[in-house]
């Protein structure tokens, strides 16, 4: 059996059996072998946009499940998918951007599968904004761990018009850090402000050193590092909760 690390046992985990699943950016196809070798499901699709990954999927896919033939497409972003094709599209370990430019290129398409498992490596604040300007609703977060890195995992709905319940905004903390997170207390949250809190000191040290000229960027990298360090303080003081009711681990399993 593959073994998979953390962050692609959490998306693993969110699958449900016999869901018709696409893997876009597949890489070395270890999701989908996985989801293949524990029955969760075997109707998946697997895509990549460079040959070179596409050959390493078949090569890993010839090695562990010998004898099986998987669906591997050629192609970027949606393209390679019939529309409704796919009750779960997860596109992980790309750029937040990336991401987001995938959904944001063909609309009808992205409304017409059910659910998306996302996992930006970074801009995960400029995904959820895309994500609400695109109508989706944002159901579930979940952080995980691989290697030194905490990655951010975003379940989404494209929605059917319905408002998510957390409608990031631009300014401010809510982009950066889901409310959802706070309110079910992810035990990988505190970790997560600590180094975010962290990486905001070396800017402003950095921006104070460059002199004048400055004063506007620091002020915004100080004020930011203030509500991150705040919004640590009140996990710590409350538990995380918020006074508000906490979502479950199975909110997604719908
Ligand atoms: C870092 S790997 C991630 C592999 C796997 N999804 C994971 O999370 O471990 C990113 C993969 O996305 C592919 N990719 C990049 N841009 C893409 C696009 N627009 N459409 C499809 N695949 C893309 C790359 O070729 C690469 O194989």
């Amino acid at each position: 059996m593959v073994k998979l690390s953390d962050r692609l046992e959490k998306i693993c985990s969110m699958i449900g059996e016999g869901e018709r699943v696409a893997d876009i950016g597949t890489d070395h196809a270890l999701l989908p072998i996985a989801l293949f070798e524990r029955g969760v499901t075997r109707t998946l699709i697997l895509s990549d946009i460079r040959p070179g990954p596409i050959e390493k999927a078949r090569a890993n896919i010839d090695r562990r499940l010998p004898g099986e033939v998987l669906d591997i497409r050629l192609g970027g972003g949606l393209a390679p998918l019939a529309v409704g094709e796919a009750d779960v599209v997860i596109i992980a370990g790309m750029g937040g951007l990336l991401i987001a430019d995938i959904l944001s290129s063909d609309p009808e398409k992205t409304r017409s599968f059910g659910r998306y498992i996302l996992q930006p490596r970074n801009a995960a604040d400029k995904l959820r904004i895309r994500l609400a300007e695109l109508g989706f609703v944002t159901f579930e977060e979940t952080l995980a761990t691989e290697g030194r890195f905490i990655c951010e995992i975003i379940c989404a709905s494209p929605g059917g018009g319905l408002q998510p319940e957390f409608a990031p905004e631009t300014e401010g903390l809510s982009a950066e850090i889901s409310p959802l997170l706070i309110r079910k207390g992810d035990p990988l949250l505190p970790e997560l402000l600590e180094r975010k809190i962290k990486a905001a000191d070396a800017v402003s040290e950095r921006l104070t050193n460059a002199g004048a000229g400055k004063e506007q960027l620091l002020k915004r990298s100080e004020k930011r590092a203030a509500d991150l360090r705040a919004l640590l303080g009140s996990l710590e003081s409350d538990g995380g909760n918020d006074g508000l009711p906490t979502v479950t681990e199975n909110t997604y399993a719908y």
